[in-house]
């Protein structure tokens, strides 16, 4: 079947959102998802993963230290503990009070304003840590505005035995020897290096096209990079600034 995420002829790159649009609001929040929103990001990429409870939460890092005023290991925090953090003062004092959203207030919050959102299961997971992600996008109705990308094949396989209708993507650092027959074997719609992977080896991107495999390349923020990946025949961008890149696109 026809794979919607490939880039049409003569189309722009898609702009997803690296964690918000995290250069210019603190990443992985409701405003960074919002200033991507207006930037005119077609998606916005966050990082999911549960807490102590149980309760998915959007974060990076395994713990909170970096990005809020708290400490610990997400792991070990309750959703109330999280909850009274603040994720918005280490960024900039402008943003004093923003939160670490739960993942249901994240698809809430995109379902009222807009937008699609390019999920990361961050980090390890077990299947039924995975089963809460599926529930939480399923009670939202946000399944044809999800896709789900993971490092992780455990999570990619559990993510599409509970919900086969889920795009998946895999994310890499360096290319997989045959990244063709591993987009086969897990039933990618999208295959995710970074842009020093892909630099290796470029001509994999028309490999994964002619199996109908999308390539979405991360994290690249300038325009030197943004014309190799479109000339390379890249379908999405993943960028810290997308702002910048949509008026690249705009004017290229
Ligand atoms: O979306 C790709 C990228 O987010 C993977 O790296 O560390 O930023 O989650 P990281
Ligand atoms: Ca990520």
């Amino acid at each position: 079947e026809a794979n919607a995420y490939l880039r049409a002829p003569g189309a722009p790159m898609s702009v997803v959102a690296h964690r918000g649009a995290s250069s210019a609001a603190p990443e992985n929040t409701l405003i960074s998802d919002e200033t991507a929103r207006r930037a005119g990001a077609d998606w916005i990429e966050n990082d999911v993963q549960p807490s102590l409870d149980g309760i998915p939460h959007i974060l990076h890092d395994d713990t909170v230290n970096r990005t809020t005023d708290g400490q610990g290991r997400i792991r070990d925090l309750t959703a109330a503990q999280l909850a009274a953090l603040d994720a918005g003062s280490w960024f900039s004092p402008l943003h004093a009070g923003a939160r670490v959203p739960t993942l249901r207030a994240q698809l809430d919050d995109l379902r009222t304003r807009g937008g699609n959102l390019l999920l990361e299961i961050k980090g390890k997971h077990t299947k039924d840590e995975v089963a809460r992600i599926i529930r939480d996008i399923r009670d939202t109705g946000m399944s044809g505005r999800v896709f789900v990308q993971s490092f992780e094949v455990d999570a990619l396989e559990f993510t599409h035995e509970l919900a086969p209708d889920l795009p998946l993507g895999l994310l890499r650092s360096a290319l997989d020897a045959d990244p063709v027959a591993l987009a086969k074997r897990l039933d990618l719609k999208a295959y995710n290096p970074s842009a020093g992977g892909l630099a290796a080896r470029p001509g994999v991107v028309a490999d994964l096209h002619r199996a109908g495999v999308a390539v979405m390349v991360w994290t690249v923020d300038d325009a030197t990079g943004w014309k190799t990946l479109e000339a390379g025949g890249v379908d999405a961008v993943i960028t810290n600034r997308p702002a910048e890149l949509a008026g690249w696109n705009a004017a290229w």
